[in-house]
């Protein structure tokens, strides 16, 4: 292991009580959970790791899902113990938990804090009932109020996401949504774009026209309007979807797009490594639960695939990834993990275009995508890694 920086680790739980349908999360309804079974083996599968990532700190802890809320809490505790004692954590560790805002999680806040947990994230998704059920979800906006003032009164660190651009959503009905959410939020939150995502319910619905989207035009007004109305109250965007007040910004999170290194446990879990300098290494675990306990119980891990990245494919996730900050990609970044500088990288016909036309901005600093270049992302990409 080549760096010395603190590793960020990603431990997936993939359980839901019901499955939403425009989510492709590896997320699973089980009638049953045999809970030790499953301490056991996140437990082996970390001690697995322990050898290869010995004496390295930990920055963060993200338990994602599926719905880690509905784990017991004593689970995440002694996931965070086994952590902390097989490697150690910086001074001020992050440790995250997805949360959906049933009565029943909220009523969980307080073991949750007990066990280690220091930042919540929960999945509100709308404030209103008629587009929760649109969305599938289990809760009304009354109860995910009520599960919100729950979870503020254990955790001073705490986002939310919503989902926006749904159908029928008109400027108007957002601003008034996204003026509510403003006056509920903490120092985070998270604003998602509705897509849809291929083999989910809402992608055959889709397809056959039971429902429209907001067409592009209105899609990028509701952008704006987002970014506006966050900036203006204290929460500019740091990252395409997320907002937070400056020094709130997710740590777990920022590790992915600052293209640092990562440790993903549990079924479907991914990791990048970093065997030595400017070389990366991709881990995927087993997606099926059962699948990837079976492993774990026979090998000590649930890896299904381990293969070393390319310099393209390294140069193209780090783009990918590094762009989507508001602050764009640093040079010291690019040294570190490229090793050369962006003029060497992107042709320059490509370059100037984006430049000329507003996209992006090139200085001393790095390079990063404009106000007028984030909404169509995915363009100046494929420009820049075009040649
Ligand atoms: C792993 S998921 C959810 C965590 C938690 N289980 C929940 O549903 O509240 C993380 C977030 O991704 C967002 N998300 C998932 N699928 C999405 C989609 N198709 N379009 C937009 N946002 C999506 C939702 O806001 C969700 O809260
Ligand atoms: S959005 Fe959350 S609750 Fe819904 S299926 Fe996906 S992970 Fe589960």
């Amino acid at each position: 292991m080549y760096s010395e920086k603190p590793l960020a680790v990603y431990v997936h739980w993939p359980f839901c009580k019901s499955k939403c349908p425009y989510c492709d999360f590896n997320s699973h309804v089980a009638t049953e959970i045999n809970y030790a079974k499953w301490l056991e083996s996140y437990i082996r599968e970390l001690d697995y790791f322990l050898p290869r990532l010995a004496g390295r700190k930990i920055s963060s802890i993200f338990f994602g899902g599926g719905t880690p809320s509905l784990m017991p809490p004593f689970i995440a505790g002694k996931i965070i113990e086994k952590i902390k004692t097989n490697w150690s954590f910086v001074p001020e560790v992050e440790i995250t938990l997805e949360a959906n805002p049933t009565s029943v999680e909220a009523g969980k806040m307080a073991d949750f804090l007990d066990a280690g947990v220091n930042r919540v994230s929960m999945g509100i998704q709308a404030l209103n009932d008629q587009d929760l059920k649109f969305l599938g979800r289990e809760h009304s906006a009354k109860e995910a109020l009520a599960a919100l003032e729950k979870l503020k009164k254990h955790f001073s660190n705490f986002s939310f996401d919503l989902i926006y651009a749904r159908p029928g959503q008109t400027l108007e009905s957002w601003r008034e949504e996204l003026r509510k959410a403003l006056e509920l939020a903490g120092n985070h939150l998270s604003l998602y774009q509705l897509t849809i995502e291929k083999g989910t319910p809402f992608y055959s619905a889709y397809r056959d026209g039971n429902f429209q989207l907001p067409d592009d035009e209105t899609s990028a007004d509701l952008y704006k309007l987002t970014q506006e109305m966050c900036s203006a109250n204290g929460l500019p965007a740091y990252e395409i979807s997320n907002h937070a007040r400056p020094g709130f910004e997710s740590r777990h999170n920022m590790s992915y797009w600052k293209y640092d290194e990562y440790l993903g446990v549990g079924p479907g879990a991914h990791s990048r490594l970093a065997p030595a300098a400017q070389s990366r290494t991709h881990m995927m675990m087993i997606h099926d639960p059962a699948a990837w306990l079976k492993s774990v119980a026979t090998n000590g891990n649930g890896i299904q695939q381990e293969s070393k990245l390319s310099a393209q494919e390294i140069l193209e996730e780090f783009v990918m990834m590094g762009m989507r900050l508001s602050d764009g990609i640093s040079r010291k970044n690019f040294s570190l993990i490229i090793g050369q500088q962006p003029e060497d990288i992107f042709a320059k016909p490509q370059l100037d275009f984006l430049l000329q036309e507003g996209f992006i901005t090139l200085d001393n600093a790095g390079i990063r995508a404009t106000n007028k270049g984030l909404p169509v992302l995915n363009s100046v990409i494929a420009r820049l890694l075009t040649h």
